[in-house]
């Protein structure tokens, strides 16, 4: 189903000749060009310096955070006719099929950290549409720790490593989230079983913030999009995961790649809530705010699609490592929203790219929209690869060559929908209604039996480590907040654990 990115170095199998970047043929890869049997290295010697210069240079930055991930390729499939909706060519009737590549990720830990860490999941995937790329960047949670991206660098920092000691820091962690109220609902879902998901095959994925689908007609409509795992859900208990940590800490990328090797391909049941643009202003929650679920009673879930991984990469640098994906990669019919954090994000993924891999990172194989033609006046830049437009014109307007890239001055399918908007600039703090302990208190309630026992368990295990008893003291006041039998739990659990620790 469509053709795949053109590798960019064509393999000859056939010829087996070593030779240097250059395409000289190598005479000796065992010893180094010396000037007499007992002399030194020659400068002269262009494999040795070829060869260790590119050595030299093989790390490219990580990932700032979701530095570790597996990744595969697959499709997506229509499975409702969603063209009152959307003007995307691709989501117009049941049956069309969309080539996909997915990066799943853990979040706070480097790049040969451990699979099973107690940490969100990302879930990203780029649609390679025939009218551009479409990049569907979420995590396995429907909501995040904040909601304004102001707050994303010092939120990150807290997850990493202590500046002096390079350790993993309890008290940052917890300092920032008693902090942070709003963060309590991805709180409870870290720390809830479904914090250690058994592997990526085994997760739901959301876009959690809200989105926009655009019709042919201009009228757009607020979406979440949800992906729900057809292999179950399916998690590890805080003791297993701690195990694999040491024994396997690569059990979900290894998880994935088997799997689709053995040709047991995982999929996900897409569905879609949708809501009216206009009754936002009057719902409950504010749907520009993360950390807020749309209850599937107030917007069920309308299925619209599957989308299923049946190819592993070939080379895992190439297609997994410099894979590069952005809420602001979208297509005509899809649109983003007036979400802070999502408008933050809009700016940080570009950026980090043009850090990571380069200005001509969108000519990487693997980031190409290659169902479309890219046609633009961009030129040159670190590793352009293309033919770069040859001779034609570089500027616009321009007169010499009629059939040069235009805008489509008049396609209202290429413009961003309209906002209609009032006030002062300013800088707005979410509003007292948005109230940040209903749904964290709903969904502790929701949890019942062991499955809270777990919660409380899991809380413990990882509070346990806090040296600042005030920091300890505001995270309960905030569960207390949410459900009054909540903090004195986590009270007891600590203090059990502190007696424990005594007696050892
Ligand atoms: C990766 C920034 C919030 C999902 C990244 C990267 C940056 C970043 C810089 C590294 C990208 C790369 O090197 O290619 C931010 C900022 C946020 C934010 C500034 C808030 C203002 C979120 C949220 C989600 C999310 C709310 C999910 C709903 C992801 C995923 C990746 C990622 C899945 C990994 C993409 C991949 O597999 O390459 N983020 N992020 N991020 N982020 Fe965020």
């Amino acid at each position: 189903m469509g053709h795949q990115p053109a590798p960019t170095i064509i393999a000859t199998p056939n010829n087996n000749v070593l030779t240097t970047g250059n395409g000289n043929p190598v005479d000796d890869n065992q010893n180094s060009l010396t000037a007499g049997e007992f002399g030194p290295v020659l400068i002269q010697d262009f494999h040795l310096i070829d060869k260790i210069g590119h050595f030299d240079r093989e790390r490219i930055p990580e990932r700032v955070v979701h530095a570790k991930g597996g990744g595969a390729h697959g499709y997506f499939e229509v499975t409702a006719d969603l063209s009152h909706l959307t003007c995307a060519k691709f989501l117009q009737k049941p049956g069309i099929k969309t080539p996909l590549f997915a990066r799943f990720s853990t979040v706070g830990g480097e790049k040969g950290s451990s699979d099973t860490a107690r940490d969100p999941r990302g879930f990203a995937l780029k649609f390679y549409t025939e009218e551009g790329n479409w990049d569907m960047v979420g995590n396995n949670t429907p909501v995040f720790f904040i909601r304004d991206p102001l707050k994303f660098p010092d939120f990150i920092h807290t997850q990493k490593r202590n500046p002096q000691t390079n350790l993993k820091d309890a008290d940052a962690f917890w300092d920032f989230l008693s902090l942070s109220p709003e963060s309590l609902h991805q709180v409870t879902i870290l720390f809830s079983n479904r914090g250690v998901p058994y592997s990526f095959r085994h997760m739901d994925g959301f876009s959690s913030h809200t989105f926009k689908l655009v019709n042919s007609e201009g009228v757009a409509h607020l979406v979440k999009w949800h992906f729900k795992t057809d292999q179950g859900i399916k998690n590890h208990s805080n003791e297993e995961a701690l195990h694999l940590n040491g024994t396997n800490p690569d059990f979900s990328v290894e998880d994935l790649f088997t799997s689709i090797d053995k040709g047991n391909y995982p999929s996900w049941t897409v569905s879609l809530q949708v809501m009216k643009e206009e009754d936002a202003a009057n719902y409950r929650w504010n749907v520009f705010d993360v950390t807020k679920i749309w209850p599937h009673a107030d917007y069920p879930l309308q299925e619209i699609g599957k989308m299923v991984l049946n190819r592993n990469p070939i080379n895992y640098f190439a297609e997994v490592e410099q894979s590069a994906f952005s809420p602001s990669h979208i297509v005509p019919g899809i649109d983003v929203s007036n979400d802070k954090m999502l408008q933050g994000r809009l700016f940080s993924y570009t950026d980090t790219h043009l850090h990571r891999l380069g200005p001509n990172y969108l000519q990487l194989p693997i980031n190409q929209a290659y169902r479309t033609k890219v046609n633009n006046y961009q030129r040159d830049g670190a590793s352009c690869f293309s033919e770069n437009y040859r001779g034609f014109p570089n500027y616009e307007p321009q007169s010499q060559d009629p059939l040069g890239p235009q805008q489509q001055i008049n396609d209202l399918r290429a413009k961003m929908s309209r906002v209609r908007l009032e006030g002062q600039t300013g800088r707005y703090p979410f509003r007292k209604s948005d109230d940040d302990f209903v749904q964290p208190g709903n969904l502790y309630r929701l949890l019942k039996g062991k499955e809270q026992d777990d919660l409380i368990k899991n809380i413990v295990a990882h509070m346990k480590n806090v040296k600042n008893q005030e920091i300890v003291k505001r995270q309960i006041a905030l569960f207390n907040k949410a459900d009054p039998e909540w903090g004195p739990r986590v009270e007891k659990g600590l203090e059990a654990e502190k007696k424990k620790e005594k007696k050892e």
